[in-house]
């Protein structure tokens, strides 16, 4: 059993509680349990009408169904919860679930940009105020964290993860699932975790949303599955969301061996398969099930316990049971699981806990929340180009503030931003007015036309170009232009795919035409997910990355700008040079010809270099820090890699100290370079710490193609640095005694 339950007493007694009510349980109520509705306002998918609307809420009454999403606030929940509790037979209550993305009512930076941070405390803790916020609003169950890993910046969804790496991806999971279910989960201020999407969803291929996700098994294992299993090993969160895509044909929700066979079998997974909004009744669409009926079927065969939205299992289930072509024993273990979970959330002791009026009131965007968003804000920029010293501002210097998204008060709070209130964050013009700053500002040009909800399109702003020429008069006679340009929140997320990752709509444009009368430029770059820089990255002396920041994102660039926080942020995802060349990311193979030669018979594009504009792991600081004396030694049950970090400025600063390691000579190719380890670390002015990383057996270890975990003997080069881009490097060799003797002492997972 790779997941950890809760203590075993309660375990057992709970179990015993769940047997008894499934003796009382008809097969009707049972269904009923493995039902999931959307609330009636807050959609995140595409909703039901009608007579299927009406019927929605015919059940609802009745208190049979076992659990909702999209419902927020305490009398909204209390409604529902006082129908299953009182209207239904056994009185069992409801599940209450939401996508607490980053945030619930404060809003923190988005995943990708807390992901840019490293810095798994500040992660942690945003992820339990949300649980804090997210519970006083009647909620139990949030649909995250996101941990598909993703190497393809066309798709929107990027925001939401935690990037290109599987070891970054899973200790950041870690520390969210920890965040969200905090140790108790029957305490009113947590909630269940949800680790989604499984499995696949990060690789639609060419990034297109809801395609085809096409993955081979080496790269299934070792990239997208890894992840997974490492949460599941580290921490115990209680629900996996399934998801749209097909993997290798199979539809993700359809799929046994995925769901059934490796997820709860395999690795033991006892806590609740949910589908994605409607995942089960698309099968037909994937032409993977012939009707409803046969949706049904395949889903809860293949281990999808709740069906969301789709009216599958609610329309065939009991049918299916009844004329023997589902097992009994399948919907059993769904709703075992169902109420396992609804038992560890306390919720048959008291199904109003959630409920506490005050708390709502108290809870929700306290000061205390929101300087917790600005630490995470603050520590989530990066600082991609600085020559000359171009930033921080120095205090005598004339400023001009440019871009519709320097005012912009909405893009901050990202997609998926639950019940923040739209155009609520702080913009860098107001941060900058906080700051005391003397500036001029103009607009330049809009980047969206109107308003846009979580699922409609955005109208990009591509042919009004009037405030062009005023944002030029601003820039021509000041020290310096900080330009703000990027995406807004609504042009990332679900249903967010681009073919093209310049900036969006006329903003380069202006960025070339305040370029054309002030070289002096600052680009702060406002978006969710990688865009392509490289006009900015060879014109453009100073660079910030500053994603979506959340409420208080205008006081956080404020202070990076002004040298205030000094940037210790390091890139989750690799920058490209050009669209053409995603996916991209560090983590890859040679390839048979990697080298540089006169023809053109070596592994390149013809019209653009190799390497990413801006590489995984890279932010710059300004300190400057220096790497020296990196020793390997092999302990008992250990490898230790011992490294001296010197800040050699005059300012403090944090440094993310990455260790990669790369398999020289494998049973099957293996990456260049895969991180293994890292710490943050503050170094005073002109400071040097000695620090000490470790590797287990494992971290030398790899899934083959036959899904098997192996530890094969020879040359690994082990490299340090802070990025991944790094060559300081120590190679050492280990036998298959040595590995053995390392792989007994510490833990190895098959
Ligand atoms: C959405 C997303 C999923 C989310 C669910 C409920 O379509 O794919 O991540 O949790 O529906 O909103």
């Amino acid at each position: 059993m790779l997941t950890k339950t809760n203590n075993p007493d309660t375990s057992a007694a709970n179990e015993a509680r769940i047997s008894d009510l499934l003796e009382q349980m008809t097969l009707k109520e049972k269904v009923g349990q493995l039902i999931q509705f959307s609330g009636f306002y807050d959609v995140t998918g595409p909703a039901p009408e009608g007579e299927r609307e009406a019927q929605k809420h015919r059940l609802l009454q009745s208190g049979i169904i076992g659990s909702m999403l999209n419902v927020v606030g305490c009398d909204e929940v209390r409604t529902f919860q006082t129908w299953a509790v009182e209207n239904s037979r056994l009185g069992i209550p409801m599940l209450f679930a939401y996508d607490v993305i980053h945030g619930q009512k404060t809003m923190f930076p988005i995943p990708l940009a807390e992901a840019a941070s490293w810095d798994l405390d500040l992660i942690q803790q945003s992820a339990r105020i949300a649980a804090i916020e997210a519970s006083a609003q009647g909620l139990n169950w949030t649909y995250a964290p996101m941990v598909d890993v993703t190497r393809d910046a066309r798709w929107g969804r990027v925001m939401e993860g935690a990037g290109e790496d599987p070891f970054l991806n899973a200790v950041i999971a870690e520390a969210r699932v920890n965040g969200f279910q905090g140790d108790d989960l029957k305490a009113r201020d947590t909630v269940a975790s949800t680790i989604k999407h499984f499995a696949g969803y990060g690789f639609v291929e060419a990034g297109k949303e809801y395609n085809a996700a096409e993955i081979g098994t080496v790269t299934l294992f070792n990239t997208v599955l890894q992840p997974f299993r490492d949460v599941l090993q580290a921490t115990n969160p209680r629900s996996v969301m399934n998801a749209f895509n097909t993997l290798n044909g199979i539809p993700a929700t359809g799929d046994k061996v995925l769901q059934r066979d490796l997820l709860k079998e395999d690795w033991g997974f006892d806590g609740v398969v949910v589908s994605d909004w409607a995942s089960a009744i698309e099968m037909i669409d994937h032409g993977f099930a012939e009707d409803s009926r046969d949706a049904a079927r395949l889903a809860i065969q293949a281990g999808c316990d709740v069906d969301m939205e789709s009216y599958v299992y609610l329309d065939h289930l009991e049918d299916l049971v009844v004329s023997g072509e589902v097992d009994m024993a399948l919907v059993d273990d769904a709703v075992r699981r169902t109420l396992r979970l609804k038992l560890e959330l306390g919720l048959f002791d008291d199904p109003y806990r959630y409920l506490d009026r005050d708390r709502e009131r108290e809870l929700l965007l306290s000061e205390a929340h929101l300087e917790a968003s600005l630490s995470m804000a603050r520590k989530s920029i990066v600082l991609l180009k600085n020559d000359g010293d171009t930033l921080p501002l120095r205090k005598q210097e004339k400023v001009a503030l440019v871009g519709a998204l320097a005012a912009d008060k909405d893009a901050p709070l990202g997609n998926w931003r639950a019940q923040a209130d739209a155009h609520s964050a702080m913009s860098v013009l107001e941060g900058f007015e906080r700051a005391g700053l003397e500036f001029s500002y103009s607009e330049g040009v809009s980047v969206q036309v109107g308003e846009a909800g979580f699922e409609y399109p955005v109208m990009v702003n591509t042919g009004n170009r009037d405030g062009i020429e005023d944002a030029v008069a601003v820039a021509r006679d000041v020290d310096k232009v900080v330009l703000v340009l990027g995406e807004t929140a609504r042009q990332t997320g679900e249903g967010r795919s681009r073919t093209e990752l310049g900036l969006p709509g006329l903003q380069q444009e202006l960025l070339e035409a305040i370029y054309a009368v002030n070289q002096n430029l600052v680009l702060v770059v406002v978006s969710g997910r990688p865009l392509v820089l490289s006009w900015a990255d060879q014109h453009v002396p100073a660079i910030v990355q500053a994603w979506h920041l959340g409420h208080r994102s205008g006081q956080a660039i404020t202070e990076v700008l002004t040298g205030q926080e000094n940037p210790s942020g390091k890139l989750p995802m690799s920058f490209p040079r050009a669209v053409g060349q995603l996916p991209l990311y560090y983590n890859h193979l040679n390839t048979g010809r990697p080298n540089r030669r006169e023809q053109v018979v070596w592994a390149h594009y013809s019209d653009v270099d190799n390497s990413p504009l801006y590489p995984f792991g890279h932010g710059l600081s300004y300190s400057t820090f220096s790497y020296s004396g990196l020793t390997v030694s092999i302990q008992s049950d250990h490898i230790a890699v011992n490294v001296t970090v010197t800040n050699e400025s005059e300012i403090d600063g944090e440094e993310v100290i990455q260790l990669y390691i790369r398999d020289r000579v494998a049973s099957i190719a293996r990456p260049v370079r895969e991180l293994k380890a890292f710490e943050k670390e503050m170094l005073k002015a002109k400071s040097s710490l000695v620090i000490e990383l470790k590797l287990s057996a494992r971290d030398f270890g790899f899934y083959g193609p036959d899904g098997a975990f192996r530890l094969e003997p020879g040359e690994f080069d082990i490299f340090v640095g802070g990025s991944s881009q790094t060559s300081l490097t120590q190679t050492i060799r280990l036998s298959s005694d040595q590995l053995r003797s390392l792989g007994q002492r510490s833990e190895i997972m098959k």
